[in-house]
């Protein structure tokens, strides 16, 4: 029988666990009940921000209950580091044409918030009915760009973390929870 999924060399570079799968499980719901309820009888197209939000948005659109399509887009402003670079580009673009469509974009987390300015901004220019934004964390204390973001699962102190999808140096998505990763991990 397979008791381990995830090796014990990643789980020792987490300091502590910030959110289990039970409580991200539990903040997906909340935030699926508000887009529900704000949208409901109407139809979205979800654009999920690759790669750190593949596992909320692959848990969060199992909890909506209108009709959802999807597609995927890819920004950058980090490097291999764990400071915002500010500098963005969009290296995936996505397929739909969202003129007069409800748009919902599915990001990770919310840190500085240029990239999310950005594409909020970029999805409005190309003729969207509506673009609001779920992001499963927020850093408010790292913001340099005021967006507004219709839906946040929680807010977080200034910690770099990592898991359910987000990664330092693209390592440790694979985590079932959000946990706070140890400097000497990444200095
Ligand atoms: P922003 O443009 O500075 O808001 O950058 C947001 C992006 O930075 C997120 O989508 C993540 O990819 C990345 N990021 C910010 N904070 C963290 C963190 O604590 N862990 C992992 N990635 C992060
Ligand atoms: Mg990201």
């Amino acid at each position: 029988m397979i008791t381990k999924t995830v090796s014990d060399s990643m789980h020792k570079d987490i300091e502590a666990i910030m959110f289990t799968k039970q409580e991200i499980s539990q903040l997906t719901n909340e935030i699926a009940a508000r887009i529900n309820k704000d949208f409901e009888g109407e139809e979205i197209i979800a654009v999920i921000i690759l790669k750190g939000s593949i596992m909320f948005a692959a848990d969060l659109i199992r909890c909506l209950t209108m009709n959802v399509k999807l597609d995927f887009m890819q920004a950058s402003s980090y490097g291999s580091g764990t400071a915002s670079s500010g500098v963005i580009n969009i290296k995936k673009d996505m397929d739909s044409d969202i003129k007069g469509k409800n748009v919902l974009i599915i990001e990770d987390i919310i840190d500085s918030g240029r990239t999310l300015s950005l594409l909020k901004q970029e999805l409005q220019s190309r003729g969207a009915k509506t673009v609001s934004i779920a992001a499963l964390l927020s850093k408010p204390e790292r913001r340099v760009v005021e967006v507004e973001v219709e839906y946040i699962g929680a807010e977080i102190p200034d910690k770099f973390v990592v898991g359910y999808g987000l990664d330092f140096d693209e390592k440790y998505r694979q985590l079932d929870y959000v946990g706070i990763l140890k400097p000497e991990a990444y200095m």
